[in-house]
């Protein structure tokens, strides 16, 4: 027998998930079945997960660290790229919660001998996945096993196109170091913006969130994303773009610096790392420029003495260790709002299917 449970609510009324609790026993109002990008939630998801990750945080602060709210599902973490962060903070998450969890790395499964996705997929829905993490060095791979799968796709970054839990624990991390909102704060993304999906799903949440932000990097690595910043400009979503470094580190509330991905990088787009390091690198005078409580943010890993010197990511307004913490209560939230769009039965296919 089901029961429901009505969720609770903070001092300004909003729905706050009794997280304690199985999460399709309550409703919170999540509607979205997978979570591929960010590009399809509105500010009151936005809300809603920020919240339900400041009651896994709460978990997190208590002596035995876990809820039984997924017991009984199994998470499949399957990963085509390389990945320590991500990867880690998906499972610690998931067993928080009490799930079941499996880890697939590509490089030693069938995969190496040319099982396709799809199969790969399938093969893991049929030996009892619930939830499926990926990784792909494709983008739009996980649109795809969405397409095949019967419970619920989590992208944990694909190709250059999206790392939409990389966006939401950069949202929180922001709220937490400036007082509880982003709204109208001077945010600087600073880097290898070409490759990064990191930047393209931080762009959705910070314009949604409200922050007033900048991109930067040298021209041959901002490429396009002026035609982008004109689009979201038409679209109610206002962010600038520049390749002047003191420009847009003026009064900064948050600087981000994005690692140059040598591994995606063709040549003749940087005279030399040592070249980019000069004119574009986070170094404690360029910092000086921005607000002297401004944060300092690093999704990783880092090239240090490239985009970040060593001193300013190891300084007093660095956050980036905050950052990998609060990937795991974000995820927790995510695992657990996503869970709550299907019952236990989600593998087969048999259950109801919610959202996007
Ligand atoms: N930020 C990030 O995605 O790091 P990993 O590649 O280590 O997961």
């Amino acid at each position: 027998m089901s029961v429901t449970v009505d969720p609770g609510t903070d001092s300004t009324g909003a729905i706050v998930p009794s997280v304690d609790v199985a999460p399709e026993s309550q409703p919170v109002g999540w509607h979205h079945r997978h979570l591929l990008d960010v590009d399809g939630l509105s500010g009151s998801d936005l809300d809603l997960v920020m919240r339900t990750a400041d009651a896994m945080h709460e978990v997190l602060g208590r002596p035995i660290a876990k809820v039984p709210a997924l017991r009984g599902r199994q998470v499949t973490i399957l990963f085509y790229e390389a990945s320590t962060r991500t990867r880690v903070s998906f499972e610690v998450a998931a067993k928080n919660l009490s799930a079941d969890v499996v880890n697939i790395a590509a490089a030693s499964s069938s995969v190496a001998k040319g099982e396709s996705l799809v199969d790969t997929v399938k093969t893991v829905e049929a030996l009892g996945a619930h939830m499926l993490v990926m990784r792909h060095s494709v983008s739009g791979a996980p649109y795809l096993a969405a397409e095949v799968f019967g419970g619920s796709v989590l992208n944990g970054g694909d190709g250059w196109h999206a790392h939409p839990t990389q966006a939401l624990l950069d949202l929180y991390t922001m709220r937490e170091g400036l007082g509880g909102s982003v709204a109208g704060r001077k945010v600087v993304i600073l880097g290898d913006l070409l490759h990064s999906r990191v930047v393209r799903s931080n762009i959705w949440t910070l314009t949604a969130a409200g922050a007033d932000l900048w991109l930067c990097g040298p021209a041959t690595l901002v490429r396009g994303f002026e035609a982008w910043a004109g689009r979201g400009a038409a679209a109610g979503r206002r962010f600038h773009v520049t390749t002047n470094v003191d420009e847009a580190l003026r009064d900064a509330d948050v600087v981000m610096a994005l690692r140059i991905q040598r591994e995606r990088m063709a040549s003749g787009l940087l005279p030399s790392m040592r070249e980019y390091a000069a004119r574009y690198g986070l170094t404690r005078d360029r910092l000086a420029l921005a607000r002297p409580t401004a944060l300092v943010m690093h999704p990783g890993p880092m090239n240090e003495g490239v985009e970040i010197a060593p001193d300013v990511a190891a300084g007093v307004q660095s956050v980036i260790t905050a950052q990998v913490t609060n990937g795991v209560a974000v995820r927790m939230a995510l695992l657990y709002l996503l869970a709550g769009t299907h019952g236990t039965h989600g593998a087969s296919g048999t259950h109801a299917s919610v959202g996007s």
